[in-house]
């Protein structure tokens, strides 16, 4: 698919077929999700698979609107590290750094999903404890997000997005 086309298909999906996901395919998402950019290409970010039954469903339990997420056949947990960029950038790797590289391998691998005719949907509400004992991360690494996976039941419409207009700005320096 080409990349424009990718965009305007991707939607959010909430409902999956029991089909697994071909391991080709994740391969391809998590090969996407490290091409990424990365501050200092220190990809301060790691990547943990559920695909137990037991890990879905607590991870569908963890926040009260993604009872969905029971149903993939597998989600990929995102995780900030901010070990792996500390040195190089201090404070900034805690504060930031480390969330955005997770972030942005997030999004290449929902992209790359969606190029390959799978849904995924980004869980930004859960808790945090809950999702390190799931994932069996220690405590230096912080879950940014959670992406089920899996073929879709029914392709979702696509949702309105704000005007460009008010969302975009042109900057204008203050007086200093
Ligand atoms: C940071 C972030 C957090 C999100 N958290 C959730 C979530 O916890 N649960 C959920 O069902 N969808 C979540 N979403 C998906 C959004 O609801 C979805 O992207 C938005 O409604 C637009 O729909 P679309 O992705 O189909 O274009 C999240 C998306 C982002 C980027």
């Amino acid at each position: 698919m080409k990349f424009f086309d990718v965009l305007n298909e991707r939607r959010s999906t909430r409902a999956y077929k029991q089909a697994p996901v071909p391991e080709e395919s994740l391969k391809k998402i998590l090969e996407a999700a490290v091409s990424a950019p990365s501050a200092g290409n220190l990809q301060a970010y790691e990547m943990v698979i559920i695909r137990d039954r037991t890990g879905l469903t607590r991870l569908a339990r963890t926040a009260s609107r993604q009872a969905f997420m029971e149903n993939a056949p597998l989600a990929i947990v995102f995780l900030a590290n901010p070990q792996r960029n500390r040195p190089t950038f201090g404070e900034r790797a805690d504060e930031l750094l480390a969330a955005q590289d997770a972030t942005i391998a997030c999004a290449y691998a929902e992209l790359a999903a969606a190029a390959l005719g799978l849904g995924a949907c980004w869980i930004g509400d859960f808790d945090e404890e809950e999702v390190r004992a799931v994932t069996g991360a220690p405590e230096e690494w912080k879950p940014v997000a959670i992406m089920p996976l899996g073929y879709t039941v029914e392709k979702a419409p696509s949702r309105n997005r704000r005007p460009l207009n008010t969302i975009v700005h042109e900057g204008m320096a203050r007086k200093s």
